[in-house]
């Protein structure tokens, strides 16, 4: 790919795995931020995310690694360390080593999901992840929706930030996505680390209808560059959260999923409604994947060659996410080349 000119260490809230992929006793490895790293579930139920090497001679935890209750003890030399990242225990000394840490992230689980928080300036989080239900304060939860349906892309060459730009690309709906019309927005909210954008939308009808005379569309939150949910109003109902986080410096992993609302009231055939939702769920899925196809090819534009009517939307987006880069411009090639010169 063409590498953009865009940091890959960006500071918010990331995807590293799905809650249901570490058991209690488990320990995961996984690379995010060009960092090796660790996932381990201790017996209490408590997530713990590291990097992966012991702070002694240097194992990886990853590969060996074993939890005992609320600790996870290295296969080297047994040293115990606690979900602070300090060491608890030397089997063979009478006290710990007390100086030494392994990084940890502040994680949370949310939505079925592992979000680490990531800052190369080790800041206490500024914002929340964004969750797909109670983000939107309509009293919904995961009991009105069928199971999530997932897809999982890793390692493909695009940055964070081109998902997000989505948000304000009416124009390529209609050609990535096949939409009768274009799409009109209705709010644009770049303020804030977590970001607001509507849209009116139709896949319905053909192209002689009017967007003033449609009626669905869709909400976004953008928590960050790393987590953007949405909901859909007017049409099937549906949720979806899609989470890009880095890999190295090239290349990201990339994680969507998706609710389908279940019925109101009694359902007359709950193995068809389910059948038909899973149906539905794949459909938007498939139409993620036709950004993917996008964006795992695209080269940066910058400055890109804007019609008038995309200036706003785009001169705010990239305005907004030049706070989440560790060089606080995430800007032009020619910038950052001066910058590192
Ligand atoms: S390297 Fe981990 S205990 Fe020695
Ligand atoms: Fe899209």
């Amino acid at each position: 790919m063409a590498k953009p000119p865009l940091s890959m260490k960006p500071t918010g809230w990331f995807q590293v795995a799905w809650s249901d992929e570490i058991a209690v006793g488990d320990v995961r490895t996984m690379k995010y931020f060009g960092q090796e790293m660790i996932a381990w579930r201790a017996e209490s139920g408590a997530l713990t995310v590291m990097n992966a090497y012991c702070e002694h001679l240097g194992a990886h935890l990853g590969y060996g690694g074993t939890v005992h209750g609320e600790v996870l003890q290295c296969p080297f030399h047994g040293w115990q360390w606690n979900q602070q990242g300090r060491n608890v225990c030397i089997p063979y000394e009478d006290r710990p080593n007390r100086g030494r840490r392994i990084t940890t992230y502040p994680v949370i689980e949310r939505n079925e999901s592992v979000y680490i928080w990531h800052d190369t300036e080790n800041r206490e989080p500024f914002f929340d992840a964004p969750d797909v239900f109670a983000g939107f304060a309509d009293g919904s939860t995961a009991a009105d929706y069928y199971p999530q349906q997932r897809l999982f892309r890793q390692g493909l060459e695009m940055h964070p930030q081109y998902v997000l730009e989505n948000g304000v690309d009416f124009a390529h709906f209609k050609y990535v996505h096949n939409t009768p019309i274009v799409p009109v927005f209705t709010r644009h909210d770049f303020d804030d680390p977590v970001s607001y954008v509507d849209f009116t939308i139709t896949f319905e009808g053909d192209d002689g209808q009017r967007i003033e005379d449609v009626n669905s569309g869709v909400e976004a939150i953008n928590g960050g560059l790393g987590i953007a949910v949405t909901k859909s109003w007017g049409m099937i109902d549906n949720r979806t959260i899609s989470a890009i986080t880095p890999v190295d410096e090239s290349t990201s992993d990339v994680r969507f999923m998706v609710y389908i609302g279940r019925p109101a009231g009694e359902v007359r055939d709950p193995a068809r409604a389910a059948a038909k939702a899973g149906e539905f769920g794949a459909e938007v899925i498939r139409q993620f994947s036709q950004d993917i196809h996008i964006w795992a090819h695209q080269r940066y534009s910058d400055p890109p060659a804007l019609a008038g009517s995309e200036l706003q939307g785009f001169t705010a987006i990239r305005e907004w996410a030049k706070r989440f880069y560790p060089d606080g411009r995430g800007g032009s090639a020619a910038e950052l080349a001066a910058h590192t010169r």
